[in-house]
């Protein structure tokens, strides 16, 4: 039986960064799973760091859609209430050795690298690595992270959180898929080697 593959999608600026200096991506207008892999997932997996303010951006979301949303302070995109349905429906993973509880429905905290390695050898469909920064870096270092999809918005961000900082190892990535998208932002979707 094959190891489903663990997918990583974030929204980047040129410069590579997933944030800016106020702690915030303020160039991306929502915060809507935009690489298309709803049809193929049923698993996410996130870091500690950015997990408080997923659950709290996702449940005012869920539970009221016609609010302006935070951080975007935009209404919620129906792209955003369709992840928000999702989302709650989908098993998800926060790596942490320090959040002890969290609200989100179908949630569990795992401590170690191994438990993600473990679920990648579960049946089950492919599992979105939703991020943060530094996770998503750790999972490359370790080569659990199969496939980057990367949505890059046309901005040089200057200082802020790049997405590789802390890689401790170079690796190679095999270009699989380029797609010029509205409002100069570009798809990129590698294979990690
Ligand atoms: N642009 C995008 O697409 C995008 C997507 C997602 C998030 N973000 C941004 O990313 C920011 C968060 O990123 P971040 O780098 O600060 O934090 P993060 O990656 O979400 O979480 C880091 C935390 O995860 C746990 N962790 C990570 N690797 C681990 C390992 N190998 N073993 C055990 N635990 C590990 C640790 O938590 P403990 O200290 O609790 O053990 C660590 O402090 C958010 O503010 C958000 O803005 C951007």
């Amino acid at each position: 039986m094959g190891v489903r593959r663990l997918i990583a999608g974030m929204k980047i600026s040129v410069d590579g960064k997933v944030e800016g200096p106020e702690g915030t991506a303020d160039w991306v207008e929502a915060w809507s799973e935009d690489y298309g892999l709803m049809p193929q997932i049923d698993a996410c997996v996130l870091g500690g760091g950015m997990y408080p303010g997923y659950e709290r951006y996702w449940t005012s979301i869920r539970d009221e859609p016609d609010k302006p949303a935070w951080i975007t302070g935009g209404a919620p995109t129906a792209a955003e209430i369709e992840w928000a349905r999702f989302a709650t429906q989908t098993p998800h993973f926060v790596l942490s050795r320090t959040l002890t509880s969290v609200q989100w429905p179908n949630t569990s905290i795992v401590q170690e690298l191994e438990e993600l390695a473990a679920l990648k050898r579960r049946p089950g469909k492919d599992i979105y690595l939703v991020g943060g920064a530094r996770t998503a870096a750790s999972l490359m270092d370790a080569g659990l992270v199969d496939e980057l999809r990367l949505l890059v918005y046309p901005l040089a961000a200057g200082s802020g959180k790049a997405l590789f900082a802390t890689t401790e190892r170079r690796r190679g990535l095999e270009l699989r898929e380029v797609q010029r998208l509205p409002k100069g932002r570009v798809s990129l979707i590698y294979n990690v080697g």
